[in-house]
């Protein structure tokens, strides 16, 4: 036989000791799938995951339809006791998964069988692994969101104590990495509790987005049963069924929104960590990381690396990955259900345990990093962070146009690099070289503390401001814990 059939023979399983086919959809087949069919079709190794929630929507689904007289009473009865068995089972660890029955679905439905005969033959009237995968998905993304919201108000928390603790905390500001004007440590942190909010209301809105039941859609196009979709909605937590039958079976948009907030977080984590990573940096000095979320170097005693920030920094990209491989998946599908979004969970499981696990890290390096107040003061004395005030004094004191002003400025600083000064290091004298009518009281507009407490303009850096803004956050951000599902 020619290699070419021989090996068509193998994969269409000519030559195995004939197995029976598959026991949950074999009717129509004489031979079972090529072992490579077996492996590409089952995805029981990941969505194992999925066990609660897909009993959770059997049970919603089997008490409906005995509402609705399509099962009986004692069926669903068998059904129910036997559901809560197998949740068991699988809590404790006692529940064996075979690939051999594809997915989390099957198995458990062949396990419902093996437990209560006949009525577990019945569960899956009116319904499709479609609308049942749909469902068990959504319910597990939605609770995903709910942990991950609250792993945001954690991390907001931590930060908002720091805010709190540095509010009065001279450091330089920087805009491209270079000496910009003074600002306080606790406004800086306060930035990133306003990101980390905004991205709590993109989990929020996704949740709220995502939370319409697809159960009883059916394989894509509705039942004659006389099904409650209503019902069993409810009965899950859903805001309302899908209204669309085919929609509700095949879009993953509820999954890349997930994928999508983790992606910004990510990306707001990796912003924070740079700088943890920056600022743990013996040449800047102004933190220290904790014991606990930094390590040694086996060959450098004097080491304490910033592992964990770096990290998160870099495990932002496996989560983008995931977003791409995603909207890659999903392109171009045709209406229904198609098996590519099979390949929707891997890439949401891990993004899931990545972000949840970035955010642990990224809160115990919050909470326990030290703020070196000296070092941040003394870094305000070197790069002319008071330049701007100089230039905003000539505006007021003598009526200036600020581009003028900006001219003056620009050549005392000048001088003052030449004389390897500060700005209020100057003389007056020298000053009055640049522009004769300063007098003596712009000095005090070049102190750093000044230059802070002058920032009072709304969402400024001044520390009055940011006492009232770490007030303001904990009430908008951490006031209700309650009313979560
Ligand atoms: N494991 C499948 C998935 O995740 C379940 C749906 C399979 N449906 C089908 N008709 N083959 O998408």
């Amino acid at each position: 036989m020619p290699a070419k059939l021989r090996l068509m023979a193998r994969s269409t399983g000519k030559k195995a000791k004939k197995p029976a086919p598959n026991t949950m959809w074999g009717g129509r087949f004489t031979v079972p799938p090529a072992a490579a069919m077996t492996a590409i079709n089952a995805s029981v190794s990941f969505d194992k995951r999925l066990a609660a929630q897909d009993i959770a929507g059997s049970k919603a689904h089997a008490a409906m339809l005995a509402k609705k007289k399509i099962i009986t009473v004692s069926d669903n009865a068998k059904i129910q006791q036997g559901l809560d068995k197998i949740a068991a089972e699988i809590r404790a660890g006692g529940f064996v998964f075979s690939d051999a029955l594809e997915d989390v679905h099957m198995n458990i439905e062949a396990r419902l069988a093996e437990r209560i005969g006949e009525p577990a033959r019945r569960l899956h009237t009116a319904r499709s692994r479609n609308d049942q995968v749909a469902t068990a998905f959504r319910l597990w993304v939605r609770e995903a969101l709910t942990h991950f919201d609250a792993a945001l108000e954690d991390l907001q928390k931590a930060l908002i104590v720091q805010a709190e603790r540095n509010a009065a905390t001279a450091m330089p500001g920087l805009t491209h990495l270079q000496p910009a004007q003074p600002i306080t440590f606790g406004h800086h942190l306060l930035a990133y509790v306003e990101m980390l909010g905004r991205d709590r209301s993109r989990a929020q809105a996704a949740r709220a987005r995502g939370n319409e039941c697809p159960l009883g859609a059916a394989a894509l196009a509705g039942t004659p049963f006389p099904i409650d979709r209503a019902m069993t909605a409810k009965a899950l937590g859903f805001a309302a069924p899908c209204a669309n039958s085919l929609d509700a079976v095949s879009d993953r948009d509820f999954a890349l929104d997930y994928i999508y907030c983790a992606a910004v977080t990510a990306m707001h984590l990796s912003r924070l960590a740079e700088e943890m990573v920056i600022w743990s940096s013996p040449q800047f000095g102004f933190v220290q990381l904790p014991d606990a979320w930094t390590t040694g170097s086996s060959i450098m005693p004097q080491k304490r690396n910033p592992d964990a920030a770096e990290l998160v920094r870099g495990k932002a990209g496996r989560v983008f990955g995931a977003l791409g491989g995603m909207l890659a998946m999903l392109k171009g599908l045709p209406l229904a259900y198609n098996k590519d979004t099979q390949e929707d969970k891997e890439g949401l499981f891990d993004t899931a345990a990545t972000i949840m696990l970035c955010l642990t890290a990224m809160t115990g390096m919050a909470k326990g990093m030290k703020a070196d107040k000296a070092r941040m003061l003394a870094a305000t004395e070197r790069g002319f962070l008071t330049a701007t005030d100089l230039a905003d004094w000539l505006v007021r004191k003598l009526n200036m146009p600020f581009r003028d002003a900006h001219h003056v400025t620009g050549r005392a600083v000048k001088l003052a690099e030449q004389k390897n000064r500060r700005l209020d290091q100057l003389k007056l004298a020298d000053l009055r070289k640049i522009e004769p009518r300063v007098t003596a009281d712009v000095f005090k507009a070049l102190s750093v503390q000044t230059s802070l407490r002058a920032r009072t303009s709304f969402g400024g850096t001044a520390p009055e401001n940011v006492k009232a803004a770490a007030r303001d956050a904990r009430r908008k951000y951490l006031s209700a814990r309650k009313g979560r599902a």
